[in-house]
């Protein structure tokens, strides 16, 4: 396995697998992997003959009072997780090959519609600097695929529609989410929470489950209830909702009357750590 930190050096890399007719993978990540990042991976391998693992904390998509400081960085550890999983290149490049200029004269890619809402409204900016940088690395990287997890439900939903308006050649595969034994989604940013706040974490998934069973035969008019049944729930159990939001799986808007396939989308915080879950239903 090889880890490249220039575009440059990338560029001649993937052209000669290009030339012997190699399909090319890209899964994006900020690093600091866990068995989540590396199962996209492993669905990366099964569509593509080389992979590429891009490992870049982009500081645009972090808000002025974010964690962008403190993000784990972890690369010699992250490399050693790729080797064992048959990974074939790792892009780990400094900010300032990326951003050479800076923040504040670059061009943004935006992308109205489905990053309005649910964390675009919490998160201002996030999916632009999202939505920039993974432009950037289909640009640079060129894959014929690459792979997002639905973890990040809002964000693969981005993704998918920048890529459409673009007509970006890459196909967008998503890849379900890997949880802990009770239910917490893995996140990098679980390391973050106390030891009793990792207790109560599983609580955000179980919530959604309890709303999908109601919802599984719920009319139009309950949603709103539900929502709110949600966010009460999660205040009981000691976490500080940002929202819960039932909506069209395709469309993240409110669901249309008698739209069958809905997703629950949840933020909430425990302490100052945010974390993000999802559930999709078919409603009855
Ligand atoms: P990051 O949070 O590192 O996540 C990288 C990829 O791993 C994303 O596609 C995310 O949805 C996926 N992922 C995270 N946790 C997962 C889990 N528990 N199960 C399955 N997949 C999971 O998302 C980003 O980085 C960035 O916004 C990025 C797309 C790299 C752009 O900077």
């Amino acid at each position: 396995m090889r880890t490249v930190h220039k575009v440059k050096e990338l560029r001649t890399i993937l052209q000669s697998y290009r030339a012997q007719g190699k399909r090319i993978g890209l899964v994006p990540t900020m690093g600091n992997l866990h068995d989540g990042h590396l199962s996209l991976v492993t669905k990366a391998l099964d569509a593509a003959d080389v992979v590429v693992t891009s490992i870049f904390v982009n500081p645009m998509q972090f808000g002025a009072n974010e964690d962008l400081d403190s993000y784990p960085r972890t690369l010699r550890a992250d490399q050693d997780k790729l080797d064992a999983s048959g990974n074939t290149l790792v892009f780990a490049p400094p900010v300032s090959e990326i951003y050479p200029e800076g923040l504040v004269q670059q061009t943004q890619v935006v992308v109205p519609g489905v990053s309005e809402g649910h964390c675009g409204a919490g998160r201002p900016g996030h999916f632009e600097g999202v939505a920039t940088v993974v432009t950037m690395l289909f640009n640079m990287v060129q894959p014929d695929i690459a792979v997002f997890g639905e973890k990040d439900f809002q964000q693969l939903a981005v993704i998918r529609k920048l890529v459409r308006d673009l007509m970006l050649p890459v196909e967008v595969i998503g890849a379900p989410t890997v949880r802990d034994e009770d239910g917490l989604a893995l996140s990098s940013r679980n390391g973050y929470l106390s030891e009793e706040d990792r207790q109560r974490a599983p609580g955000l998934q179980r919530v959604l489950q309890d709303t999908a069973g109601k919802l599984a035969n719920a009319d139009d008019d309950a949603i709103p209830g539900l929502e709110q049944d949600a966010m009460d729930e999660l205040k009981r159990l000691g976490f500080r909702p940002e929202y819960v939001n039932i909506v069209s799986s395709l469309s993240l808007k409110p669901p249309r009357s008698g739209e069958r396939d809905l997703t629950i989308l949840a933020a909430a915080f425990l302490g100052t750590t945010r974390l993000i879950d999802n559930l999709s239903i078919q409603r009855a």
